[in-house]
């Protein structure tokens, strides 16, 4: 067992600034690298490291892109629905962390509950990082950082506008708006309002945040329009979010209200037709194919900080 603590990727709220900036640093220069990272830009733990990946839930960026970032580095990946494992027969996470420690070098989950991440990592020995539960969606906003920058330069003092319902992804655009130092403006009906506590913190670490109901003061001259599904995995009233979520759809019109050279962001999967246009989403402003892209960068570096020396 290892004696010092491993380097999980749970969240940027309780990461430094300065090791999240280094991240996305090298992520743009592992991009620039193309498919074979030179080894210079490794830690040479890499090279015969396995990651394991549990879902419990469904994904198509996070579960390709991790296994291709994790190849393409010179490592393996073992993919795992929860289903597959004990744990759906009531093994402990806890034991179950402590058993894939003894095999693995990193383990990736994709949790319904945010507490079983916590309590995973509280018991595992190697990294553990956070591939999206119902409260956050870090290594998403990793790469969504990236991206506003190769298109728009350093995101520090610019400004975001989340559109729509107050989520998972918004919850971690709110702790990028505090360590990476630029301004979050949130549209959402009053109750899609993102976590109180997630609020509490970005006020408490001094972020610039708007949070309000109308979705033209929030665009009004921003750099960045983001906006995701109303129907996250594990919601169960889509009716009653569709009708609540109507005013916040992205169109072209709302888009003229942001910069002159606004980009248009979204996590994806994408519901034309209701939180943003098929006009928007496939026009010039928008940058949603890069941004998948900018998943497997993003996690090369992600990776590779966990697996560092
Ligand atoms: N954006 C994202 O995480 O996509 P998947 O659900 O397909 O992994
Ligand atoms: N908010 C969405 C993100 C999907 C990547 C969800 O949790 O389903």
């Amino acid at each position: 067992m290892s004696k010092t603590s491993p380097r999980h990727f749970l969240d940027l709220d309780v990461l430094d600034a300065k090791t999240l900036r280094a991240i996305v640093d090298a992520a743009h220069a592992m991009k620039k690298s193309g498919k074979h990272v030179p080894a210079k830009m490794l830690p040479k733990a890499i090279a015969d490291a396995i990651l394991c990946m549990i879902f419990e839930k469904p994904s198509t960026r996070t579960r390709v892109s991790f296994d291709v970032a994790m190849r393409q580095l010179g490592g393996q990946t073992i993919m795992l629905n929860h289903t597959d494992l004990q744990l759906g027969r009531g093994e402990s996470i806890a034991d179950t962390a402590r058993v894939l420690s003894r095999y693995v070098d990193a383990i990736m989950l994709r949790v319904n509950s945010h507490e079983t991440l916590d309590e995973f990592a509280t018991h595992s020995t190697v990294p553990v990082i956070n591939g999206l539960t119902d409260i956050t969606h870090p290594c998403q906003i990793m790469a969504d950082i990236m991206t506003f920058e190769e298109t728009r330069g350093p995101i520090g003092g610019r400004s975001v506008a989340w559109v729509g319902d107050g989520n998972n992804v918004a919850a971690s655009w709110m702790h990028a708006a505090v360590k990476f130092d630029f301004d979050l403006r949130i549209a959402c009906p009053p109750s899609l309002r993102p976590s109180a506590a997630i609020e509490k913190w970005v006020r408490r670490n001094k972020g610039r945040l708007l949070i309000t109901e109308s979705a033209e003061e929030a665009v009004s001259g921003v750099d960045c329009v983001v906006t995701d599904t109303w129907v996250s995995m594990g919601d169960e009233d889509a009716d009653r979010r569709k009708q609540l979520l109507k005013p916040y759809a992205v169109d072209d019109a709302l888009m003229k209200k942001a910069g002159k050279d606004a980009i248009f962001m979204h996590c994806l999967p994408a519901y034309r037709g209701n939180e943003v246009t098929n006009d928007v989403i496939e026009g010039p402003q928008s940058v949603v194919f890069d941004e998948a892209e900018n998943r497997l960068h993003a996690q090369k570096a992600i990776l590779a900080w966990c697996l560092g020396a």
